[in-house]
């Protein structure tokens, strides 16, 4: 058995501008078919990382690979416009002079005319345009023209998409349908897309992988799920959703909390560790005559709180407590509709498998 080649692969990029790392050494190989997500926030270097492999940015050092062929790495570089890349950004401006049949024809060089012309009439007709073809862009709604640019990077047939983030332009409305109607057209192309966002929900819905980026560097990557479930850090944990935390000192490798005892396997002594959670794992139960519910294995300790305040955001409630113990804020979200009045008194309990127990160093926090 042959290992198969990665469409994209990337080794150990990196870049610096004026002496500050943008990007420190990122790796990554995508397959035909695959689509990645470069996800982290602003200034995390993402764009970059993408112009290195358009090839219109240098690295300082690192190497790229497509299809298991050398085309840059400090002395040797392909020019960009023989890397078989195709290219969408937020702002793809098409030619507002010529017809939506010539911007899609734009990157076609090679084949006869009738040739160039059944390839357009294939992708227009592939995103649903082809009415449109010997119309102008002024004529289209924002998400058809979208829909013209995804089309006319896909003409040459590229072995690779870059996306930096297409659909931050877009409204709310129309972003849904045009990410799923990318998607299923970048699939049937077989390309390998990297996909910048930092939009966790996008990358939810769009990557087979995710590469969570942070200051220059991936610090997790794999599937969402993976992502989602077993973050690295108490960081990776709040880029997804809001994250309640509770700090304690660990002795005997247990941390005392108002929600019990957590176990913190191999923490040494008098460390202190961040006990990270989602609102979604904060359960409510009432107060019963002063008194909260029985612990449990799976729910510990109940902890008295106090309602702050609560809002109704759409599909969920977000209700904000303050705990009696020592006026810590938690939030939590619960389904449909659950408005309490604040002041009440309600207990609370922390799902304990869904919690996350993060030594805390030295570093930074988010
Ligand atoms: N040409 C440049 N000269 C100097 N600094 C740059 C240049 N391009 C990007 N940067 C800096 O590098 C960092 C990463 O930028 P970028 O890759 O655009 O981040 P992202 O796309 O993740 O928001 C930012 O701090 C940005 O200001
Ligand atoms: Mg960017």
């Amino acid at each position: 058995m042959t290992a198969a080649v990665p469409r994209l692969e990337i080794k150990d990029l990196k870049r610096s501008y004026n002496g500050r790392p943008v990007v420190d050494g990122v790796s990554l190989r995508i397959m035909p078919g695959q689509v990645t997500c470069l996800l982290g926030p602003s200034g995390c270097g993402k764009s970059t990382t993408l112009r290195m492999i358009a090839g219109v940015e240098m690295q300082d050092s690192g190497t790229i690979h497509v299809d298991g062929a050398l085309i840059c790495d400090t002395v040797f570089r392909v020019p960009p416009e023989r890397r078989e890349i195709g290219l969408m950004f937020q702002d793809f401006a098409l030619f507002p002079h010529l017809s939506v049949a010539d911007n899609v024809g734009f990157g076609l060089k090679k084949g006869t005319r009738a040739e160039k012309r059944a390839r357009i009439e294939e992708l227009l007709d592939r995103v649903d345009l082809k009415r449109f073809i010997d119309g102008y862009p002024h004529q289209l709604s924002g998400g058809e023209q979208q829909r013209v640019a995804l089309a006319r990077a896909l003409a040459p047939r590229p072995r690779i998409m870059l996306m930096d983030e297409p659909f931050s332009g877009l409204d709310n409305r129309l972003r849904d349908g045009i990410r799923d109607e990318t998607l299923s057209i970048l699939k049937e192309e077989d390309t390998a897309v990297l996909l910048v966002t930092h939009e966790p929900d996008e990358a939810m819905r769009m990557a087979d992988e995710i590469a969570l980026m942070r200051d220059g560097r991936i610090v997790m990557q794999g599937a969402p799920y993976n992502v989602y479930t077993r973050p690295v850090d108490r960081a990776a944990v709040a880029f997804f959703s809001d994250a309640n935390l509770l700090r304690a000192r660990v002795e005997g490798a247990l941390a005392d909390t108002p929600f019990g005892q957590f176990l913190a396997p191999g923490v040494p002594d008098g460390t202190d560790v961040d006990i990270v959670f989602r609102p979604q794992h904060l359960r409510i139960d009432f107060d019963r005559g002063g008194q909260g519910p029985r612990p449990t294995a799976t729910d510990g300790t109940a902890a008295r709180a106090v309602v702050e305040r609560a809002r109704f955001m759409g599909n969920e409630s977000l209700v904000e407590f303050v705990l009696d113990h020592d006026n810590l804020r938690l939030k939590a979200t619960v389904p449909n509709v659950f408005l309490p009045q604040p002041g009440s008194v309600m207990w609370l309990t922390v799902r304990r498998d869904k919690c996350f127990v993060f030594p805390v160093t030295g570093g930074r926090d988010a």
